[in-house]
């Protein structure tokens, strides 16, 4: 299998040009998958650069070792990232450059119908991005109780009619299969609305499955740390809860989207947004990869420490600094700024 069938990169350059200060440098992607990122990352690094790809998947992981076998300046790792500071060498502490997320699942995931993530293929209700965890869609649609499942479906696929298809997957439980989930759901929700409710069943589903938002946040802030000053954090989005997320992080350093202040009033912060407004695929772009579509890429920069605030954090107005990038959308068309 070649890596462009495993999965198409998304904004693959607008990636690197934001990740990539220093040729030398050592850099993360957190999200390997197939490699496509990484080996555009390798390209623009010398041969004193590093680069630590990380996936929980070993599929990926294993398409990737072949792509990357013989260079010498890759280093694969198996696990989350979200326990990043764990998985890295110490000697990487404060010292990376950048680091990037892609997050979500590969086309190669997708594709795959026995890996659950599909409701257009029929397989396993499984959704685990890799061995590591236990909890399978299975065990949450056959095993939580209503309200949870109801709630689920409410916060993590923003689904109206949550209450509705938690009854209805209660009643006809046991559900074994994707097919049978699909059923399920289209048995209550009309035609017209049908897709888009499965495709916010199944991310609820995969969110809950891989515990993405919790893996996102302690990334966002154990990666921070690991950073050094001038390094950059590049994230990758696919739907509004972990834009949000970024969102909120690259601007105040806490995932509520509170200013928080020191003495003198100005933001105390760890990182300053170099992306001015969130950056999306061009026309393009989404023609050839439709997956594209609903990416969002942000980016942001580690600011110096400042003794002075007293917390070992950099104060910065953020969103001054240049914005090299392309393709920005407005708060209002984008739906993000
Ligand atoms: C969208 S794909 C990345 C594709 C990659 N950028 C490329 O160009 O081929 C996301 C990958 O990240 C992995 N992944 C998602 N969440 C992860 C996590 N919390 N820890 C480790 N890997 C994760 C998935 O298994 C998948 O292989």
């Amino acid at each position: 299998m070649t890596p462009v069938t495993y999965h198409k990169p998304v904004l693959l350059n607008e990636a690197i040009r934001y990740l990539v200060t220093d040729p030398h440098g050592i850099y993360v992607d957190g999200t390997l998958g197939g490699g496509g990122h990484s080996a555009h990352i390798l390209e623009h690094l010398s041969e004193k650069g590093r680069l630590f790809g990380i996936d929980q998947d070993d599929d990926a992981l294993k398409v990737a070792s072949e792509r990357f076998r013989g260079e010498g300046r890759v280093s694969l790792i198996r696990g989350n990232f979200g326990y990043m500071d764990v998985l890295l060498p110490k000697e990487t502490d404060g010292n990376l450059s950048g680091i990037l997320l892609d997050l979500g699942v590969s086309s190669h995931q997708i594709d795959e119908p026995e890996r659950g993530f599909s409701f257009q293929k029929d397989g396993p209700l499984d959704m685990r991005m890799g061995e590591l965890q236990d909890l399978t869609a299975a065990n949450i649609v056959n095993e939580y109780e209503y309200e949870a499942l109801r709630d689920l479906f409410f916060t993590y696929g923003e689904e109206r009619e949550s209450a509705r298809i938690a009854r209805a997957i209660i009643r006809d439980r046991p559900l074994e299969t994707t097919g049978q989930l699909r059923d399920t759901v289209s048995s209550v929700i009309p035609e017209r609305f049908r897709n888009k409710s499965l495709a916010r069943i199944f991310q609820a589903l995969r969110i809950e499955v891989n515990s993405e938002l919790n893996m996102l946040k302690r990334a966002l802030e154990k990666g921070t740390a690991l950073l050094r000053e001038g390094g950059r954090f590049v994230t990758i989005t696919y739907h509004s809860l972990e834009d949000r997320l970024c969102k909120h992080f690259f601007r105040y350093g806490n995932f509520e989207g509170k200013p928080v202040k020191n003495f003198y009033g100005d933001t105390i912060t760890p990182l300053q947004n170099v992306t001015r407004k969130v950056v999306t695929a061009s026309e393009n772009e989404v023609a050839v990869n439709p997956r594209a579509r609903s990416a969002k890429l942000r980016a942001a920069v580690k600011l110096q420490i400042d003794p002075d605030a007293g917390t070992g954090m950099g104060t910065g107005a953020a969103d001054k600094s240049a914005d090299a990038g392309t393709n920005h959308k407005s708060g209002k068309k984008g739906g993000a700024t």
